[in-house]
């Protein structure tokens, strides 16, 4: 007898048995299966198709084989291969989705998310409104003036026509900087500036003059030690309170829309002759709350007017002041809070939120840079 010149491996042939074939492709198939993400099936891809995968080592022992047997043995482990790939490429399209998938979900942004990130900035609606009201005076020829915020309490007060003995004139309502007797003060208004455009220009004078002003006011709802005003002045041959009126109507329409009514009421300023305050009809509840118990209105106290500013017909003596010949001249001046006007035109009620600086109030009024 003779035997094959190689010895016959029993082990490497049984692993080309059917049954052996299968259960690799079955053991492929479960761990496949059960590759719960690419780097499990990434093992078994090693595993079950790798070099020195069961199948792989089958299909080296196929060259052992009789020749007769070999057809038979590599077409059932060339399709045990083939099963194998099949099933591992198909799980790789699945678990790459889903890997797609759970990305979609877990790296979305949540544009709603607060950040850390710094705020962009936001010019201050008072700012902005000061801007808008002075616009409203070019618009008419007017110029823009600006004085100092420290001023010389002669030109705040007695070149104002205010008598040093006037109440005002205390720290009770004027921060002086330094002693009492110091003769500078922080601007308790808007006015001295009224003086400096007459004294620096040529007549006829039209300018405004928006700018801070300053008193020993406590901080509250309608109160702040530092506010805005707007002066305005006019100085021109025949000037009369008709065309203070007239200028005045017209920006309260500019500010609040055509209809609006504004009021003279008699008063009193050193620095003017006739003197007025400047009342504006509630915006709240246009006057109907007057003698109406019914319908009691917050906002004007039922009292259907509010006050905006004051005004007159500059009076002579400070016109004199500034060198003027009264005989040949006349003019208006007229002065309001900015903060009122931007409460009664965007119903803020409390001015405590336009000094706080809370980015938040002022993105209300929009992004403007
Ligand atoms: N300066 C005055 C005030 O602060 C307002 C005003 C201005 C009055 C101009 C008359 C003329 O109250």
């Amino acid at each position: 007898m003779s035997a094959p010149n190689n010895p016959y491996d029993p082990v490497g042939v049984s692993a080309l048995e059917p049954a052996a074939v299968d259960a690799a492709v079955q053991a492929a198939l479960v761990s496949i299966a059960k590759a719960a993400d690419l780097d499990q099936l990434k093992s078994a891809r090693l595993e079950h198709a790798g070099d020195r995968s069961a199948l792989a080592l089958a299909n080296r022992e196929i060259g052992a084989l009789p020749p007769a047997a070999k057809a038979e043995a590599g077409k059932r482990v060339g399709d045990a291969r083939a099963v194998v790939r099949a099933a591992l490429d198909q799980r790789l399209v699945e678990l790459e989705a889903e890997r797609d998938a759970r990305a979609l979900v877990e790296e979305s942004v949540d544009v709603t998310l607060s950040t850390g990130r710094r705020e962009a900035g936001a010019r201050h609606p008072l700012t902005t409104l000061m801007e808008l009201m002075g616009e409203v005076f070019i618009a008419m020829g007017y110029e823009v003036a600006e004085g100092p915020e420290v001023e010389a309490e002669w030109m705040n007060f007695d070149a104002l026509n205010v008598p040093p003995d006037h109440p005002a004139r205390t720290m009770q309502d004027t921060f002086f900087v330094g002693s009492e007797d110091s003769g500078v003060v922080l601007r308790t208004h808007t006015s001295p500036i009224q003086l400096r455009a007459m004294l620096a220009r040529d007549l006829p004078v039209y300018v405004v003059a928006p700018g801070k002003v300053f008193r020993t006011d406590e901080l509250d709802a309608t109160h702040t030690p530092v506010f805005h005003q707007i002066e305005g002045l006019a100085i021109d041959e025949g000037i009369t309170m008709a065309d203070l009126k007239g200028t005045l109507e017209h920006l309260a329409t500019s500010m609040f829309g055509p209809g609006v009514r504004i009021r003279l009421r008699p008063s009193y300023f050193p620095f003017t002759e006739p003197s007025a305050e400047l009342d504006l009809q509630c915006f709240v509840c246009l006057g109907a709350s007057v003698g109406n118990p019914d319908a009691p209105c917050r906002t004007c106290s039922s009292e259907g007017w509010i006050e905006w500013g004051g005004c007159g017909m500059v009076n002579p003596r400070v016109l004199r002041a500034a060198g003027i010949d009264t005989d040949r001249y006349s003019g208006f001046a007229f002065g309001m809070g900015v903060e009122r006007t931007l409460m009664f035109r965007h119903g803020v009620t409390d001015m405590r939120d336009m000094v706080e600086g809370d980015i938040r109030f002022s993105r209300a009024f929009g992004w403007e840079v």
